[in-house]
């Protein structure tokens, strides 16, 4: 019975930090993944204030960057959609263009999309 006790005190002490050491290497991970994510999304950010000529500004409330009420935060949001849409239907950049803002927006904010109705 003593020796029964002992070595379930060992086995204990073995265990328990191995577990202790494999929760926090996930966190870790977990972690790094949010940050990857960060990274991601602010680069994907300045890609986009260039290719439509703005700053951050002309989207966001900038006390708080998930304030959706601006106009042209809503209308970015569709417009992301579309440019994701595009690359799922081929204008993934792999054999020809690749979608972006840049291929509407040529730098601006506002840009003409009518054709002119004289013009034939
Ligand atoms: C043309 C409009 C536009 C511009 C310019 C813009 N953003 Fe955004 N931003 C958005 C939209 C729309 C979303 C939400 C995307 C979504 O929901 O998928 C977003 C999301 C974000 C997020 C994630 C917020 C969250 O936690 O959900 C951050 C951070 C951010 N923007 C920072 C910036 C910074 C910094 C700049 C300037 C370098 C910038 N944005 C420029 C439209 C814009
Ligand atoms: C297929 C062409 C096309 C692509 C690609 C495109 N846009 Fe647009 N965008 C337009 C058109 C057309 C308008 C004007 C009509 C409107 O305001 O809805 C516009 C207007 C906007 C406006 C409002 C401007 C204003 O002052 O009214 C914002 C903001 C915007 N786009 C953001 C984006 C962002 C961000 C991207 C890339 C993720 C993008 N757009 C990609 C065609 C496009």
């Amino acid at each position: 019975m003593q020796l029964y006790k002992y070595l379930m005190l060992i086995l204990l002490l073995f265990f328990f930090p191995l577990e202790l050491s494999l929760k926090t290497s996930a966190y870790a991970e977990s972690a790094q993944k949010i940050k990857v994510k960060e990274e991601e999304i602010r680069q994907s950010m300045i890609t986009i204030s260039r290719q439509l000529g703005v700053t951050c500004t002309e989207c966001h409330n900038m006390k708080k960057l998930t304030d959706d009420s601006m106009k042209n935060f809503k209308v970015a949001r569709e417009h992301i959609k579309v440019v994701e849409l595009l690359k799922l239907n081929g204008m993934d950049g792999k054999k020809g263009p690749e979608a972006s803002c840049y291929m509407c927006h040529r730098g601006q904010l506002q840009i003409p999309y009518k054709e002119k109705s004289n013009s034939h």
